[in-house]
């Protein structure tokens, strides 16, 4: 496995990968490796002749009062679960490499980063775009996966490549959970025992609102919103939610009503700080 930190050397390399008609498969990450960045780099592995994988604590994608400096890193145990994982190539490019002094291009997609996340982290989604776009512009995968646990984020890349040509397919993965439905995130190291077993609430509101929309019926959006809340509260009375909302696939806005003409499905997402970690997750029910 190589590693690379020079944005001219990982550029040369593809480009004779390239030439060699080998297909390149890239998984943009932020480090501190768990199962869920694993599975989307054995998704790669089976697609891709090469398997590029970026580690990049990313600093425009983090807002003023957010945890960018005490972002779990591991770059040892990443080095080696990604060898164990067979990705062939690790991107670690230096903060000065990727954004030199003068710096001053950002990239946007609009409106799909207007509700969930991108209403409670302004600009988090400017900067997320920007970062994998440079990537995509070094890397020049013939694909790249996203996990679905980051759902506005996949649904932005898929617009993003679409509006600019990238030429780059995206690839969702789902998310991978803990054996009590936690969903895997680096963000999981912030919390001690008892904040760790409250954090199963997330996925145990999901659980309910699938219930509430799929066997029970019901057709009012906010109705099965507080029946989430409650669920929250109930079992982490400490936790602030962040948001709840049911938006549709296609712009990702919030419904009035529990249907979906476009497209037939809908996203249910959430955000809840527990101590000190601000903790996402999202089901995909079709209507
Ligand atoms: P990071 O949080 O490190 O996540 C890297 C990738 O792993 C994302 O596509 C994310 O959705 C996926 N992932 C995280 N937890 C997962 C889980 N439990 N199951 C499945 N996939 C999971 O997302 C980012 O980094 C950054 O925003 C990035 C795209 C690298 C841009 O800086």
């Amino acid at each position: 496995m190589k590693i690379i930190r020079d944005i001219d050397q990982m550029q040369e390399l593809s480009r004779k990968l390239r030439c060699e008609h080998r297909r390149i498969g890239f998984v943009p990450t932020m480090g501190y490796f768990h199962d869920g960045h694993l599975s989307l780099m054995k998704i790669a592995r089976e697609k891709a002749d090469v398997v590029v994988v970026s580690i990049f604590v990313n600093p425009l994608q983090f807002g003023p009062r957010e945890d960018i400096d005490r972002y779990p890193r591991d770059l040892e145990g990443d080095i080696h679960n990604a060898e164990l994982s067979g990705v062939d190539i690790i991107f670690y490019p230096t903060e000065e490499e990727m954004y030199p002094e003068h710096y001053s291009t950002f990239v946007e997609v609009k409106e799909l980063d207007r509700f969930l996340c991108g209403a409670s982290r302004p600009g988090h989604f400017k900067g997320v775009v920007t970062v994998c776009s440079k990537l995509f512009n070094i890397v020049r995968p013939h694909f790249a996966v996203f996990g679905q646990k980051d759902a506005q984020q996949a649904f932005i890349m898929k617009r993003l490549v679409k509006d600019l040509n990238f030429g780059i397919e995206i690839i969702i993965a789902p998310i991978v959970r803990e054996a009590d439905g936690l969903a895997m995130s680096s963000r999981n190291a912030y919390l001690n025992a008892e904040q760790r077993a409250q954090a199963v609430c997330l996925f145990k509101s999901l659980r309910l609102a699938e219930e509430l929309i799929l066997v029970k019926k019901v057709k009012d959006p906010q109705e099965v919103i507080s029946s989430m809340r409650n669920l929250i509260n109930q079992i982490a009375p400490q936790g602030k939610i962040d948001y709840i909302s049911i938006v549709d696939t296609k712009m990702l806005k919030p419904v009035d009503k529990m249907v979906d003409k476009l497209s037939g499905e809908l996203l249910i997402a959430l955000a809840v700080w527990i101590g000190k970690a601000r903790l996402i997750d999202n089901v995909i029910v079709k209507v």
